[in-house]
């Protein structure tokens, strides 16, 4: 017998909060789809979460409630852990960064580290973000405000430890370079590559004094490491790297992947595989860095009172539904925004529609014209075979899906099957054959293909939707065994004949959408209330950001007007904004360069018309981001009342050039 192969895979570890939305548990749903398709699939899984606990914020919340930091998190834990087993999400190891095998870890590697001069003693004055515990420097803040959630900043100046991140530059240049599914999706790259390691990376303040609620330097104890330097070790301290029993460690490591959020892509694809790289260890042999789901338009807010919660739609519709709207409707890499009624929508038409119509119709015709006996297929005819064959073909497409972290394009291929099933039954119409006796063996075979279909459905489905799964076993009179395994997921006639099948509620009734989008409100407030104790504010919708307009001219020096760095671009890739109707998000070639500007032109040009345009272009402003998308330069354009165009130019002429 063969080994099974391992797979290593890892959510971030989460901020302790009591508090987390239908957007946390994002990342975490995904990563159980996974790993329960890698599990059903062969591997040997190891899924790995857990708690980030140190860092100022967590001393300053916990001393406001007048109990100790430990004592604040392991109250505030049991909510997480509670909201997960919720979810059934089958991690296999939860860490908390407060463990003595994470502490002993982070202690040994800074050590490490430190011995081999990686880590030297310096001191670090910059702008410090205190609820993302992050440093940044004045060119990488948005308005003066921390680029990553748009506080303010302060200045903050101490002794403290460095790591030699800058060490590391050409090694991680070569890294995005040569290795294109390190980082997925590859817009993520183009950010990582253009806004932080084509300026230069400095090295990295991996010390703090001004608090003491970490992990101690070993060294120094004046000192405690970092919360992000701490924080990306759980991924080995979990497997036991630098304990007594590297056992896990040797077996698992390199993780497969590490799935995260957008916003924290840069302390996985830079600090912590030049963190590896200082160890000597190999890599991650893959960061996807997913979207964010918003709520309606905007980033979920609880201050602003526009956040959804998981657990409301948990308790009126099941998680099997919420977990197949998560992984259905949005592309895993892109932002999506919840709404309540595309949420109901899908529900009504693939769920209720499309599935459990498909099941209950099928049981009920096994039960009337076969006495709840599953029959036995004898006579084949050709409109069979595309039936059978996509249905073989489904496993693989959903294995090639799954293999890009494409969790849509793997349940839309099982639904794609599931829209052909129940073509099937229309062009069979087993009620007519049902009235003719010699047609038995012909709608017995039906009734048997359709069932077998069923079978399929319910194995691809499994990873995402394991109660349906068990369910749709019950009703056809099977249990978990041979006939439900992976290995048998494309092999056409494996359902066994002659058991009794059994009809059940639908497993989707349907939905009245406007009683339910009440329902949902009302269930959501009260929840929000409950867990805040303030009543839900009405939604925020924030204006779209918009380039801002120059009301008044002024005389300027010649030198100002030399500082705007103007050149010619071409557009090369242009497409809407996922989350702004006035925005398109264009990639423009700039001589060897491409870069991506976010322009507010949608109203004025559709995307493939601007393909291969030339225009215009400030290319020196400082980076900015427009509704989550990253705009590294301005397009130059005119109006008036009744036209809009294009600052262009006359005569073809290289990308790149400048503008005088
Ligand atoms: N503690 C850090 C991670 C350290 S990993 C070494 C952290 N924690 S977090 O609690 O803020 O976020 C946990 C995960 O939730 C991240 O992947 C984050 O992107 C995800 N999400 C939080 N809000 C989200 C949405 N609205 N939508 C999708 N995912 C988002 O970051």
């Amino acid at each position: 017998m063969s080994e099974k192969k391992q797979f290593y895979l890892t959510t971030p570890i989460y901020y302790p909060s009591g508090n987390l939305h239908l957007g946390h548990t994002y990342t975490t749903v995904a990563a159980d789809a996974l790993a329960r398709f890698k599990r059903l699939s062969g591997f040997e899984v190891k899924f790995l979460t857990g708690t980030d606990e140190h860092g100022q914020k967590i001393q300053l919340v916990a001393e406001a409630k007048g109990v100790t930091p430990i004592q604040y998190l392991d109250g505030i834990m049991k909510d997480i852990k509670k909201l997960w087993s919720d979810l059934e999400i089958s991690y296999d190891d939860f860490i908390r960064t407060t463990e003595p095998r994470h502490e002993a870890t982070v202690q040994a590697a800074f050590q490490k580290l430190y011995d081999k001069g990686d880590i030297y003693k310096g001191e670090y004055e910059g702008y410090y973000c205190t609820p993302c515990e992050s440093f940044w420097t004045e060119s990488q803040l948005n308005d003066g405000k921390c680029p990553d959630c748009g506080r303010e900043v302060h200045i903050a100046k101490e002794e403290a430890y460095f790591f030699k991140l800058s060490k590391y530059q050409e090694k991680l240049e070569t890294l995005f370079a040569e290795n294109p599914n390190f980082l997925l999706p590859v817009s993520r790259k183009n950010e990582m590559v253009n806004n932080f390691l084509k300026p230069g990376l400095d090295d990295l303040c991996v010390s703090r004094t001004t608090f003491d609620w970490g992990v101690k330097v070993p060294f120094d104890d004046k000192h405690v490491v970092y919360v992000w330097f701490d924080a990306v070790i759980n991924y080995i301290s979990a497997l036991g790297y630098l304990s007594d029993d590297e056992g896990e460690f040797e077996k698992f490591w390199p993780a497969d992947v590490h799935l995260v959020g957008k916003e924290i892509v840069r302390f996985h694809t830079l600090i912590w595989p030049a963190m590896l790289m200082a160890l000597d260890l190999p890599l991650p042999k893959q960061v996807f860095g997913h979207g964010w789901i918003l709520f309606g338009n905007d980033k979920m807010s609880k201050s602003k009172g526009n956040v959804m919660y998981a657990e409301p739609l948990i308790d009126l519709y099941g998680i099997d539904t919420l977990k197949y709207f998560l992984l259905r409707e949005f592309s895993f890499g892109s932002d999506g925004s919840f709404t309540p009624e595309k949420f109901l929508s899908r529900v009504n038409s693939d769920l209720a529609n499309d599935l459990g119509n498909l099941v209950s119709r099928t049981i009920a015709m096994v039960e009337k014209y076969n006495g709840a006996i599953m029959p036995t297929p004898t006579m084949t005819e050709p409109i069979d075979g595309e039936l059978k064959k996509l249905a073989g073909d489904t496993s693989m497409n959903v294995e090639a899906a799954m293999d890009k972290l494409d969790f849509s394009g793997a349940l839309e291929s099982i639904w794609k099957l599931v829209s052909r099933t129940n073509k099937y039954i229309d062009e069979t119409t087993p009620w007519i054959l049902a009235k003719d006796e010699e047609r038995k063996p012909r709608l017995d075979t039906v009734l048997y293909n359709l069932s077998e279909s069923i079978r399929i459905i319910s194995i691809l489905i499994r990873p995402f939707m394991e109660k349906t799964s068990n369910r749709i076993w019950t009703q056809l009179g099977i249990e978990e065994g041979h006939e439900t395994t992976w290995d048998v997921v494309g092999v056409w006639g494996t359902l066994p004949v002659g058991r009794t099948v059994i009809k059940g509620a639908n497993l989707f009734p349907r939905l009245d959408i406007e009683k339910e989008l009440i329902r949902i409100e009302e269930k959501n407030a009260k929840f929000f209330a409950e867990k805040t104790g303030q009543p839900v504010a009405k939604p925020e919708v924030a204006p779209v950001e918009e380039p801002e307009e120059e009301e008044e001219t002024s005389m300027i020096e010649y030198e100002d007007f030399t500082k705007v760095d103007l050149r010619v671009a071409t557009i090369v890739e242009a497409k809407k904004h996922p989350n702004a109707d006035k925005l398109l998000i264009l990639q423009v070639q700039l001589g060897e360069e491409t870069r991506q500007i976010v322009s507010g032109i949608a109203k004025y040009y559709q995307p493939d018309a601007l393909v291969g345009k030339q225009v215009m272009v400030v290319t020196n402003l400082k980076p900015r981001k427009l509704r989550g998308e990253i705009s590294h330069g301005m397009i130059l354009a005119a109006d008036d009342e009744e036209t809009f165009t294009l600052a262009t130019v006359a005569d073809s002429i290289a990308s790149g050039t400048k503008v005088w």
